[in-house]
C-alpha cells in the first residue's frame, strides 16, 4: 500500500524533498513558458476548499492543476457556501469530499485544523493556511523565490517585518531556513506582535542568529531582503490593539533610499498599507515575481504529492 503524502507543515519535507520540488518546479516554469498543455493529471481532481478569504493561493493552486490537465471543484468561501453554514463539522466535510477527489487544498481559520483535516482524509490534503500556524506553500515558494534572485538559499541577512505573532506565512518560513547555510535573521516588529517563543528555539537549535527589534530603518543599510508583512487584522481581538500598530511600518521610496542595489523587497501579499506602490517599478520590488513563482512552486508540490511526473522530466 502506497502511504498517503499530506504537506501540513515545512516539517513534514525532508531537505532533499524541498530540493526535489525546486527542481519540479523549475521543469513547470519551462511548461508554463512554452505554453504547452501537461495530460499528466487527466482524470484527477483537486479541491479548493477555502474558509478564509485567498486570491493567490486558489488561484494559483486551481491554475496549476489545470495547466497538468487535472480538473478542479472549489468553494469560494466554504464558511459561508459550504454545510458548515448548517453545523457540518470540519471532520465530516473532509471525509465526503475526500470520497469525490483525488487531493485537497486546505485553508481554515483555525490553527491546527489542516493537522486534524488529515488524520481522517483518505486523499491527501495540503495546509493553505490554519489560522495563525502555518502556510508551507508559501514559504517554499518565498524560498524559491529567493535562490531564482540570488542563485542560491545560503548567505544572505534577511528582516522579517510586521506581524510575526500571527504571520504564518513567517513561522513557514522560519522552519524552512533549516535549509539555508550562514544566514542573519532581523525579527522587526512592534513588541506586541513579535515572534512565538516555539519560533525563536528553532532558530536558536539551528543555530541560525537572530535579533529582535522594533526599529526598521538601521537595519535596511544592512540586509540582502527585507520580507514585509501585512498586520494579521483578522486575528486580533482588541481593535484598540489593532490600531496601535496597524500602520508601524510603511515601505516608500524614501525609507528604501540606503538598500542595496542587489538587495530585494518580498511580501506574501496582500499588502495593506506596508508598502507604497510609488516602488513597484524599482527592480529590488520581487512581490509581483514571488507570486508568480507560486504558480511553478504549485505545480510542482502537486507532482510531488500525487506522484505524477511530467514525462521527459527525468
Ligand atoms: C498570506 C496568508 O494568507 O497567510 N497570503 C497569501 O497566501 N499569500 C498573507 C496574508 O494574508 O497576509
Amino acid at each position: 500500500m502506497i502511504t498517503k503524502r499530506d504537506l501540513v507543515s515545512i516539517n513534514d519535507l525532508s531537505n532533499e524533498e524541498i530540493k526535489e520540488i525546486f527542481r519540479l518546479a523549475d521543469e513547470s516554469y519551462q511548461i508554463v513558458k512554452r505554453q504547452t498543455r501537461s495530460n499528466i493529471f487527466s482524470g484527477k481532481i483537486m479541491a479548493t476548499l477555502f474558509y478564509e478569504p485567498s486570491t493567490r493561493t486558489r488561484f494559483s493552486f486551481e491554475a496549476a492543476m489545470l495547466k497538468l490537465g487535472g480538473g478542479v471543484i472549489s468553494t469560494e468561501s466554504a464558511k459561508h457556501f459550504s454545510s458548515a453554514i448548517k453545523g457540518e463539522s470540519l471532520e465530516d466535510t473532509i471525509r465526503i469530499i475526500g470520497g469525490y477527489v483525488d487531493i485537497i487544498v486546505l485553508r481554515h481559520y483555525e490553527l491546527g485544523a489542516a493537522k486534524k483535516a488529515s488524520e481522517i482524509s483518505p486523499v491527501p490534503i495540503i495546509n493553505a493556511g490554519d489560522g495563525p500556524g502555518e502556510h508551507p506553500t508559501q514559504a517554499i515558494l518565498d524560498l524559491y523565490t529567493i535562490k531564482k534572485e540570488f542563485g542560491d538559499i545560503n548567505d544572505f541577512k534577511i528582516a522579517m517585518i510586521g506581524d510575526l505573532l500571527y504571520g504564518r506565512t513567517i513561522h513557514s518560513l522560519i522552519h524552512l531556513f533549516k535549509l539555508c547555510k550562514n544566514i542573519k535573521v532581523f525579527l522587526v516588529s512592534p513588541e506586541e506582535l513579535r515572534l512565538p517563543e516555539e519560533y525563536k528555539s528553532f532558530l536558536k537549535d539551528q543555530g541560525i542568529e537572530f535579533y529582535e527589534t522594533d526599529l526598521l530603518g538601521k537595519m535596511i543599510p544592512h540586509v540582502d531582503i527585507l520580507y514585509v508583512t501585512r498586520i494579521q487584522k483578522e486575528r486580533f481581538t482588541s481593535q484598540l490593539l489593532y490600531d496601535r500598530v496597524k500602520n508601524s511600518f510603511l515601505i516608500n521610496s524614501e525609507s528604501i533610499r540606503q538598500l542595496e542595489k542587489k538587495s530585494i523587497i518580498m511580501h506574501p501579499l496582500p499588502r495593506v498599507n506596508e508598502i507604497a506602490r510609488e516602488i513597484d517599478s524599482d527592480s529590488r520590488a520581487a512581490y509581483f515575481r514571488q507570486a508568480q513563482n507560486g504558480l511553478y512552486i504549485r505545480m510542482a508540490i502537486l507532482q510531488w504529492i500525487l506522484g505524477n511526473f511530467i514525462a521527459g522530466s527525468g
